[in-house]
């Protein structure tokens, strides 16, 4: 790997570790949402069954942990405590961008720990958009995809990120032509993302046509990359991108408005992430039509202890069960048709 791409994700993972870098003036929307209250659900909370099923994996409720890391000693450790907490919590998983083993795969056993420590979870890759519009050898790609035995392959959309970005690469030409070729020849799975600015219907639209199995919003509201980027930028003394990233960091489209919008739009499933805070979240975005959730830096700053995963992944869980409880669901398909109401903003931000 490029001593730069290394240096870079490093400081990732540290200003997101250390630093308030998630939506401030703006947020998901999903707090405008309201669930239906049912007085009579007519069942224990314990019949509540909260499993899920993605791409033929039996998950014990529809949370994903999202792309992070890869690359370095200390991803390999974020990844091994992160595939620990998936085995034994049954979920699935999405590891961080594979393009530091791109460039040094000496690098890969901080992806391959995943796979070793949990054989029979669902695993899937991630490598940007940006990459592809460069140019990539799909072999490589097929090679890790059997290393890891991965499932999937998702490809982030990030143009924002790319262009605050101090040595970023804002080459999104010819993109869908890839993604579509990666459809037809990887033999995996496509999922496509944004970072954190959301995913509109007439993107979601061509994605679809294009092929892809499924659709992550990844919206505004949560970890806002524009911020991430302006503080890296500072810390690099480039004031002119740290100033494009304030600028910038309330951008894109709202978690709640891009799960509606794709949902309404296309077949295929849709991921509701960024800002996807507590389990009352994950069922407001399910009632919204998503059908699976993903979080990122919850998960990363719970990574130093598998214990501290374990315990946010069990108050996710036992916070959705809830809301499916009272909003009268015995499973996680009834929470496509129950009643939510809105309020401004979120109604005011529904384009027409
Ligand atoms: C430290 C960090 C590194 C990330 N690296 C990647 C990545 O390599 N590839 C990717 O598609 N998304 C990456 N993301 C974005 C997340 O997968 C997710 O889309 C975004 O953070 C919004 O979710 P959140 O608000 O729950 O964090 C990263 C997020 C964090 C916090």
């Amino acid at each position: 790997m490029s001593d730069q791409t290394r240096r870079r994700k490093v400081d990732h993972i540290s200003i997101c570790l250390k630093q308030d870098i998630e939506c401030k003036n703006i947020s998901t929307g999903l707090e405008y949402v309201h669930i239906l209250h049912n007085a009579l659900p007519e069942m224990d909370l314990d019949e509540v069954d909260t499993t899920s099923n993605i791409f033929g994996y039996k998950i014990s409720f529809p949370l994903i942990f999202d792309s992070i890391t890869g690359g370095s000693r200390e991803s390999k450790a974020i990844n091994r405590n992160i595939a620990e907490v998936a085995k034994e919590k049954n979920l699935a998983l999405f590891l961080g961008s594979i393009r530091p083993a791109i460039e040094d795969p000496n690098s890969l056993d901080s992806y391959t720990i995943a796979r070793d420590v949990a054989p029979e979870t669902f695993i899937g890759l991630n490598i940007g958009a940006s990459q592809l519009s460069r140019g990539f050898d799909i072999d490589k790609l097929k090679s890790f995809i059997n290393n890891i035995k991965a499932n999937a392959l998702s490809i982030h959309l990030n143009p924002l990120q790319e262009s605050i970005q101090v040595e970023g690469e804002p080459l999104f030409k010819s993109v869908l032509e890839k993604i579509h070729f990666l459809v037809k020849n990887l033999g995996v799975p496509i999922v496509v993302k944004e970072v954190g600015c959301g995913i509109s219907r007439e993107v979601a639209s061509k994605l679809e046509l294009a092929g892809v199995s499924a659709i992550n919003v990844a919206g505004l509201g949560g970890t806002n990359w524009a911020t991430v980027e302006s503080l890296r930028a500072k810390m690099f003394g480039n004031d002119v991108k740290a100033e494009l990233g304030a600028l910038f960091s309330t951008w894109g489209i709202p978690t709640a408005v891009s799960i509606i919008e794709c949902a309404q739009t296309v077949k295929v499933p849709v991921i509701a992430s960024g800002g996807i805070r507590s389990g009352l979240d994950m069922a407001k975005a399910l009632v919204l039509g998503a059908k699976y959730c993903s979080i990122a830096l919850p998960v990363l700053r719970a990574s130093k202890s598998i214990s501290q995963l374990s315990s946010l992944v069990d108050k996710f869980l036992m916070e959705f069960k809830v809301s499916m409880f009272l909003a009268g669901c015995r499973s996680v398909e009834e929470l496509k048709s129950v009643r939510y109401y809105m309020d401004y903003p979120l109604r005011s931000w529904i384009m027409r």
